[in-house]
C-alpha cells in the first residue's frame, strides 16, 4: 500500500501541475480526494487493516491527503491567475480609477456672494452680527414700522411684488431691523443681508437684488460714528479712499444722506470717466440717523437712545469692485462671465 501511495502522488503531481484548465482540474480534485475519490476510499479501507498498521497507514494516507490538496490549490491559484490575465488581455481595457474623459471644474462662488462674504466678515470684526429675516413680509414691516404709513409718497421709491396685500416681497432689508429691535432692547449692532425685489428693470436695476443694511443703536450714537464705520468698511473693500455725504431723503431716517465715494477709476478728477461719468463720485449707498418714529414703533425711547442706520446693493458694490458695467450679467449665467471669478 506504501508503494501505491508514492505512485499515487507522483501521478497526482503530474497530473495536476499539467492540468490545462480549471475544469480538468476539478475533475482530477474529485478523482483523487472526492467523495468516492481514491485516497478518499483507501481511507475507507484503513478499518480492514490489522489495529498496528492501521494507524500508521492512517498517518501515512493523511500526509498524502494533505500533499495532495496542496498540489490541488497550487495548480488552482495559477489557473485562476492565468484567466484573469487572459480576461484583461483579450477585452477591451477599462480602467475604471482613470479621470474622465471631460473633467469637471469645481464651482465657485457667484461674485455677489463674494462680495456679500467680504462684506460681512469686515462688519462682524466691528462688532456687528448677522440677523436675517423673511423675504415675504409683512406691509407693516416694510413700510409702516419704518415711518412710511400708506398713501405716503415715499412709498414710489420701493414700488415692489404684493402677494396680496398686506403681503409684499421686502423691497429692503430694513424690515430686518424693527424685527431685530422688537426683540432686543438696545444696545444694538447688527447687519441684516439678504435678497430684495423691487420692480425695476434695466442696466442698474433688477427686480431682484441683494443688500446689506447695518443698524447701530446706543446711547449718544453720532453721524461721526456713522462716518467711521463707513469710512472703515470702504477702506477694507476697495482700499482708503474720500467719501461725501450727500443730504438726501428716507423716511426712516433724519438727517439722511447718499454716500458717495470717490471714483475708483479717475480718483477723483473726473476727466473723461466713463465709471463716474465724469462727476469724479461713485454713489455706494444709503444712510442716516435712525428717525424717532421708527424707535417708537419698537418701544425704543428716541429721547434715550440714537442710531444711525445704512443700506448698500451688493450687486453694485461687485460691479465697482470688478468694473462689470452691466447688472443684469449677474443673472443671466454666462459661463465666460463666472469663470473669472472661478479662483
Ligand atoms: N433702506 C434703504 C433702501 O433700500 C437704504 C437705507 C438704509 C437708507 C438705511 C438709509 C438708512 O433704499
Amino acid at each position: 500500500m506504501n508503494e501505491n501511495l508514492d505512485h499515487i502522488l507522483s501521478e497526482v503531481r503530474n497530473h495536476v501541475s499539467s492540468a490545462p484548465t480549471r475544469e480538468e482540474l476539478e475533475r482530477l480534485r474529485v478523482h483523487y480526494v472526492g467523495k468516492k475519490g481514491v485516497i478518499t476510499s483507501l481511507l475507507h479501507q484503513l478499518k480492514d487493516l490489522p489495529a498496528e498498521k492501521r494507524k500508521e497507514m492512517g498517518a501515512r494516507l493523511n500526509d498524502v491527503k494533505t500533499d495532495v490538496e496542496k498540489v490541488l490549490k497550487a495548480r488552482q491559484s495559477e489557473l485562476n491567475r492565468k484567466a484573469l490575465e487572459d480576461q484583461l488581455n483579450s477585452a477591451p481595457a477599462l480602467d475604471l480609477s482613470l479621470p474622465g474623459q471631460y473633467a469637471t471644474s469645481a464651482g465657485a462662488l457667484h461674485p455677489v456672494t463674494r462680495v456679500m462674504e467680504e462684506f460681512i466678515q469686515i462688519m462682524k470684526r466691528i462688532g456687528f452680527s448677522v440677523a436675517t429675516g423673511p423675504e415675504v413680509e409683512l406691509d407693516y414691516y416694510n413700510f409702516e414700522a419704518l415711518n412710511t404709513p400708506e398713501h405716503h409718497p415715499a412709498r414710489d421709491m420701493q414700488d415692489t411684488f404684493y402677494i396680496e396685500p398686506p403681503i409684499l416681497l421686502r423691497s429692503h432689508t430694513s424690515p430686518v431691523q424693527i424685527r431685530a429691535m422688537k426683540n432686543k432692547k438696545p444696545p444694538l449692532q447688527i447687519i441684516a443681508p439678504g435678497k430684495v425685489y423691487r420692480s425695476d428693470y434695466d442696466m442698474t436695476h433688477v427686480p431682484m437684488f441683494h443688500q446689506i443694511e447695518g443698524l447701530m443703536v446706543d446711547e449718544h450714537i453720532s453721524f461721526a460714528d456713522l462716518k467711521g464705520v463707513l469710512h472703515y468698511l470702504v477702506k477694507d473693500l476697495f482700499g482708503a479712499r474720500p467719501l461725501r455725504f450727500r443730504p438726501s431723503y428716507f423716511p426712516f431716517t433724519e438727517p439722511s444722506a447718499e454716500v458717495d465715494m470717490q471714483c475708483i477709476s479717475c480718483r477723483g478728477s473726473g476727466k473723461e470717466c466713463r465709471v463716474c461719468k465724469s462727476t469724479g463720485w461713485l454713489e455706494i449707498g444709503g444712510c442716516g440717523m435712525v428717525h424717532p418714529n421708527v424707535f417708537r414703533s419698537v418701544n425704543y425711547d428716541p429721547d434715550k437712545v440714537s442710531g444711525f442706520a445704512f443700506g448698500m446693493g451688493m450687486e453694485r458694490i461687485a460691479m465697482l469692485k470688478y468694473g462689470i458695467d452691466d447688472i443684469r450679467s449677474f443673472f443671466e449665467n454666462d459661463l465666460r462671465m463666472l469663470e473669472q471669478f472661478s479662483c
